[in-house]
């Protein structure tokens, strides 16, 4: 029976990890999400499982050290799943300090105080012995690996090489992940994804951007010519691959976890118009990211093969998923493109929405 800490659980991939676990898994006795509930946390996202006994939220900060501390004391966590982050480069790009400071104080802040709660002598710092079956799992991104030409693949040994502010504060959190391994011994895995894309995906990324001003008839900004490549994962496929790694993989080790499907940011923009029955004039081409990585491809052989996962949806039918989702969920879609958010696309596109 595992007592998860999941942080950033109201966003979009940890609450369908939240709701993908206690749906499937008997065997948690407690998780707790933590979440500050910046503009990309919602717990509309989670309506599902708010009345689960197991299930507690905390509004809450993972920079606080004496909060996480006091969580761990009263709620004694042996598994800790890290979301919590800002988590959108054209964001990262206006204010990167704040990339910065949740990023990478926020991991080395939840690190510290695991280490401190599952160390069996916490007052020597030679000692590598941790309670029986602690782990701290880092949820990371391929996007530390920077960016691919026409060939290749990311694997797990790929050098880091971030291009974004939002990158670079993921692989610095990576790099301490890592030496919190190798200097103290903490049980922990770090899981690198592609591109996400499902329900609650909120409408700053592509996926759902482009549904969401199709479905109203306004302009869809691609960047440049649009012809860089993702490599698209079904939310759900994401969520098993780290129920996978939290099950069986070997401590201390990375998986990359990919769905198989690169596509062009215009062709997947032009599946949606098609799929909404909307004309191809709404595509509206915008001034290119600034260090826009080109393409990213995952090798997922490790995790595939050493943990028998692998994807189960098809590009076609997630998408399909994905967009009647949002046709059924328009309600959703209304709340988290209101106040705030206007302000933010008004500055971030220089267009109305
Ligand atoms: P998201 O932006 O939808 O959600 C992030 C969540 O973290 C929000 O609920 C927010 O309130 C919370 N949060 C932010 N700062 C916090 C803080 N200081 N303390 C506590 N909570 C805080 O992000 P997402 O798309 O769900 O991504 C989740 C994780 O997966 C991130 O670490 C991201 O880097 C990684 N990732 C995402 C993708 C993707 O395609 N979305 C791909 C690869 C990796
Ligand atoms: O690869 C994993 C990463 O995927 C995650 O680590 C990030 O958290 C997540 O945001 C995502 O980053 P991307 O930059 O790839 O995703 P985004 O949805 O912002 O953009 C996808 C592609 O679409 C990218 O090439 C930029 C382009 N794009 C995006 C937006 C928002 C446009 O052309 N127009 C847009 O308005």
């Amino acid at each position: 029976m595992r007592k998860l800490l999941v942080t950033g659980g109201a966003g979009f991939i940890g609450s369908n990890f939240i709701q993908y676990l206690l749906g499937r898994k008997q065997e948690i006795e407690l998780l707790v999400n933590l979440d500050l509930l910046t503009y990309a946390g919602n717990l509309e996202n989670l309506k599902s499982v708010e009345h689960d006994p197991r299930y507690c939220f905390i509004q809450g900060d993972i920079r606080n050290r004496a909060l996480v501390r006091k969580l761990f004391d009263e709620y004694g966590f042996d598994t800790v799943v890290h979301f919590a982050a800002e988590s959108h480069v054209d964001r990262s790009i206006v204010e990167p300090e704040l990339f910065l400071t949740t990023n990478i104080v926020g991991t080395q802040t939840l690190l510290d105080v695991a280490k401190n709660y599952w160390k069996i002598h916490p007052e020597d710092k030679y000692s590598r012995e941790y309670r029986p079956g602690v782990i701290y799992l880092q949820v990371s991104t391929d996007e530390v690996y920077g960016a691919l030409g026409r060939n290749g693949m990311f694997t797990e040994t790929t050098p880091l090489a971030p291009n974004s502010p939002y990158s670079a504060s993921k692989a610095s959190a990576d790099l301490i992940v890592r030496a919190y391994h190798e200097t103290y011994g903490l049980p922990v895995n770090i899981t690198r994804c592609s591109n996400n894309y499902g329900s609650y995906q909120f409408p700053e990324k592509l996926i759902p951007l482009m549904i969401h001003n199709a479905l109203y008839d306004k302009p869809l900004p691609v960047y440049g010519d649009g012809m860089q490549i993702r490599d698209w994962l079904h939310v759900k496929d994401h969520c098993a691959g780290i129920v996978a790694v939290l099950e069986k993989g070997e401590v201390g080790e990375v998986y990359n976890i990919g769905g198989n499907n690169e596509k062009a940011n215009l062709e997947i923009v032009r599946q949606i118009l098609k799929e909404l029955g909307k004309p191809d004039s709404l595509i509206t081409h915008v001034q290119d990211r600034p260090g826009h990585d080109r393409r990213y491809a995952i090798d997922n052989t490790k995790i595939t093969t050493h943990l028998g996962w692998k994807p189960s949806y098809t590009f076609e039918q997630g998408m399909a998923e994905t967009i009647r989702w949002y046709l059924d969920n328009l309600d959703w879609v209304e709340h988290v493109t209101s106040g705030e958010y206007q302000k933010y696309y008004r500055k971030m596109y220089l267009l109305d929405t």
